[in-house]
């Protein structure tokens, strides 16, 4: 079936037009990945559920006021744990949004996914999104029957930011327990609490309390309509193999030689420090970059990133800036597909924080 019958039996099957008056309706669609957001728990005061088991109309039908905020549409683009996000489904999800809005069928775009990888989905799409409406990532970090449930609200906050005219324009964004998040900047913080999410060292864009938003300031300018790749130019490629490697107090090189063996392109190390190595992995690199390998010196430190003035030895490495390992590892994977020269991939870690 291809993307745009897809979406119009989709827009079709979940329609709610509320009854308004006069004025314009802004027209919100919610894309349901999975996660916490949509699981269930055998027992509402347990702390174990199951991920992934609601629909999205069954999420839209839990929060009945959303409809009086927007004409809303639900599609359901897949149901899991979001530790098991791919990039094929990320692929899938950037060229729906595309088509969304290409075709002018929405003003704003929430998509429901799992805590886990959230920060890391936002990423993706901040950089291949080729459109200026919003689009807003939301979760929970308790099941949806749970006590004290945070899904419904951020639900309600995220539709009520995506049918903001001032959320225009700002990057794809995330709304978790009060606060806008950036994609570039918010990574998770906390693996049970609702309130889960920082932007370690830069802070929230803003906040949002009772569907209102309140924006402190701007991302970085580097982001969707403005970025220079885009899901246009994506479809149907699997993205260039990149990996991670964590160093640590005597840390072997053998995951490096193990993810040069699997054929990756680029290897991101989450340093210790100021993106710092043990001696094996710092002996493993020279032989690593003659290889024509890529490797991007990144930290495990929340704060700070890594500058290019780091500590020797660095020579050929290209460094993370205030991207986080995960998130620079996405940047260079997009990068890869039009670039392959360290100077022009440093512009581009440089420029898209
Ligand atoms: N399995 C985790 C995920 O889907 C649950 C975390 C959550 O969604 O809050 O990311």
């Amino acid at each position: 079936m291809t993307v745009k019958k897809f979406l119009l039996l989709s827009t079709l099957s979940l329609l709610f037009i509320p009854a308004f008056g006069n004025g314009y309706t802004p027209r919100v669609t919610i894309i349901a990945t999975g996660g916490t957001i949509a699981g269930i728990a055998p027992s509402s005061a347990g702390t174990f559920y199951d991920p992934a088991q609601l629909t999205v109309g069954a999420l839209m039908e839990q929060v009945p006021e959303i409809r009086s905020k927007a004409s809303i549409t639900g599609i359901q683009l897949c149901n899991i744990a979001s530790q098991h996000m791919t990039t094929e489904i990320w692929i899938r999800l950037a060229s729906v949004i595309d088509s969304l809005f290409s075709n002018d069928l929405c003003d704003g775009i929430v998509v429901t996914h799992g805590t886990d990888t959230m920060e890391e989905t936002a990423f993706f799409l901040n950089l291949v999104v080729p459109h200026d409406k919003p689009v807003v990532l939301t979760g929970s970090m308790r099941p949806s029957n749970a006590l004290g449930a945070d899904g419904p609200a951020n639900l309600y906050n995220a539709v009520c930011l995506a049918a903001s005219p001032a959320a225009r324009d700002k990057g794809v964004m995330a709304v978790m327990n009060d606060y806008i998040f950036a994609a570039a900047e918010f990574t998770k913080t906390h693996t049970v609490n609702p309130h889960a999410f920082e932007s370690p060292g830069r802070g929230p864009l803003g906040i949002i309390r009772g569907g209102i938003p309140v924006f402190f300031r701007d991302p970085g300018p580097m982001h969707t309509v403005h970025s220079e790749f885009s899901i246009k130019h994506l479809h149907g490629t699997d993205l260039p193999p990149v990996g991670i490697v964590l160093s640590y107090a005597g840390a072997s090189a053998v995951p490096v030689e193990a993810l040069i063996a699997s054929g990756v392109e680029g290897i991101v190390v989450a340093g210790v420090g100021h993106g710092n190595y043990s001696l094996e992995i710092e002996a493993a690199i020279p032989g690593i970059i003659a290889r024509g390998v890529l490797i991007v010196r990144a930290t495990r430190i929340l704060c700070g990133g890594v500058a290019s003035d780091v500590e020797s030895p660095f020579e050929g490495q290209l460094t993370s800036g205030l991207l986080s390992p995960q998130k620079v590892r996405i940047l260079l994977m997009v990068a890869l597909t039009r670039y392959r020269d360290p100077d022009n991939l440093q512009r581009i870690i440089d420029g898209y924080q």
